[in-house]
């Protein structure tokens, strides 16, 4: 429904050009600047095709593209080609991250202690198999380790104060071969070491409860023996990329150089295992390529930054590390960042925005000047933070997710595949989106 009301505006126009020819760039000032300027967009607009990105999202999602792999690598290859065909330099950005396999083993066992114990590992917890006498250890601060002979030892450490790697670095640096460490409130929680290191031991991570009465049976009997294994947790380095098109302004010139505002079309190309995400997201990248197909030869006085994103399903690793490395400069000059995420199933209900504080911004109000436009409705905005817009939305840069509400029930399942994709949803978010760029990119370029 809301796409035929575009369609309707777009073939009154085609309708009306038969009789006097569309006017070109040139001739855009003589007449009536609302018209013309309606003219103008309505015929960019139909110059996106769904077909283009029907055909990308085929290509795309023929394997699943998990961070890291060959088949991300191959789509990597494939977006770039896109990109450099249609006359842009790309730049692959290529990044390292953590790849960590959790245990499959974690067993913990204590002389004497006949209590149930069930050990949590902590992700970036080493594999090891280590038995030694059991130091309490209290929060595991420097100072409180100084003075104990940890040589050997399994060290025993509350939650609290310090985090769990530095509480580990300070019992290794000790001599210590094994931590256990416990909750400082209530129940169980997801613990993390942050990050790999060569100098972590296996530790194990247990309730309040258990921790408690396990520092009790070792302050009654300080030669307890502990022995600690695990299997299986594995930590690579591996490798992913951002793939970066850049559209320069039209207007540049030594004075403009460096001051004008820069736009992000950003999506990412990665996937789920196991999913050959069609939807989630090749529909974004395929997205993203075919603005910069269309958006190739609009004048602009704005740099538009179309980027594909590695890792994002891994943490929005590759937006992150992307914004990261922006200039100050460049962060300031960063006006919108527009997330295309999910953007394409049959199965999923209507366009909505999202943004991390929940608050309009600038990318939010172009959006909805033109999906009022197009479709004779705003696009609703709400709140979330599950996907690459977040890493701007932290440097201060306007932005917002672009996804279909409720989200399909294939969503991060093997049946994410090109037959759930509709070429119309397509065409109506590439549209409003590109509308919304036009508007915020025009205001010099009709003017010069
Ligand atoms: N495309 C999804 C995000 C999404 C799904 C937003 C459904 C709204 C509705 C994204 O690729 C994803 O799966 N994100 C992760 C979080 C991320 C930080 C790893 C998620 O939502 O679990
Ligand atoms: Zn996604």
């Amino acid at each position: 429904m809301k796409h035929s009301i575009s369609k309707i505006i777009i073939t009154a126009i085609i309708g009306l050009s038969v009789i006097a020819p569309i006017a070109t760039f040139a001739t855009y000032y003589t007449n009536s600047q609302d018209e013309k300027s309606t003219n103008f967009e309505m015929n960019i607009l139909k110059t996106i095709d769904d077909e283009n990105m029907y055909k990308h999202i085929k290509s795309l999602s023929k394997t699943p593209r998990v961070a890291g792999t060959e088949q991300e690598d191959a789509a990597v290859d494939y977006i770039k080609k896109q990109f450099d065909s249609y006359g842009y330099k790309t730049e692959v950005q290529t990044f390292t991250f953590n790849d960590y396999t959790a245990p499959h083993t974690i067993e913990l066992t204590l002389d004497g202690f006949l209590h149930i114990v069930d050990p949590s590992a902590l992700e970036y917890s080493v594999s090891g198999h280590v038995v030694g006498e059991v130091v309490v250890g209290g929060l595991g601060k420097a100072n409180e380790l100084q003075h104990l002979d940890l040589t050997g030892k399994i060290v025993l450490l509350k939650r609290g104060d310090i985090s769990f790697k530095e509480k580990m670095l300070n019992a290794a640096n000790k001599g210590a071969v094994g931590v256990i460490y416990y909750n400082n409130a209530p129940g169980m929680i997801m613990g993390s070491l942050g990050e790999a290191n060569h100098s972590f031991i296996p530790a194990v991570l247990l309730t309040q409860a258990e921790g408690e009465k396990m520092v009790k049976q070792v302050n009654k009997n300080p030669d307890t023996q502990a022995s600690l294994t695990i299997e299986g947790a594995k930590s690579n380095t591996n490798k992913s990329h951002n793939v970066i098109a850049t559209k320069k302004p039209s207007n540049l010139n030594s004075k403009t150089k460096a001051k004008h505002d820069i736009i992000v079309i950003g999506a990412h190309h990665d996937s789920v295992a196991n999913a050959p995400g069609a939807n989630d997201n090749a529909s974004g990248t395929a997205m993203t390529l075919e603005l910069a197909r269309v958006f190739k030869t609009i004048p602009s006085d704005t740099e538009i930054r179309f980027i594909t994103f590695g890792a994002e399903e891994l943490g929005l690793i590759g937006s992150n590390h992307y914004v990261n490395q922006l200039s100050p400069n460049e962060i300031d000059r960063m006006v919108a960042n527009f997330n295309l995420d999910m953007v394409g199933s049959k199965d999923a209900g209507k366009l909505i925005l999202q943004t991390m504080d929940d608050k309009p911004n600038l990318v939010t109000e172009l959006t909805q000047v033109a999906s009022t436009k197009l479709n004779g409705e705003p696009t609703p905005v709400n709140q979330g933070d599950s996907s690459d817009h977040v890493p701007f939305a932290k440097a201060g840069i306007p932005a917002a997710l672009f996804i279909h509400n409720p989200a399909e029930p294939w969503y991060h399942k093997p049946e994410d595949k090109i037959d759930k994709i509709s070429k119309a949803k397509l065409q109506d978010v590439a549209e409003i989106v590109t509308l919304a760029i036009m508007n915020q990119t025009r205001v010099e370029h009709y003017a010069k």
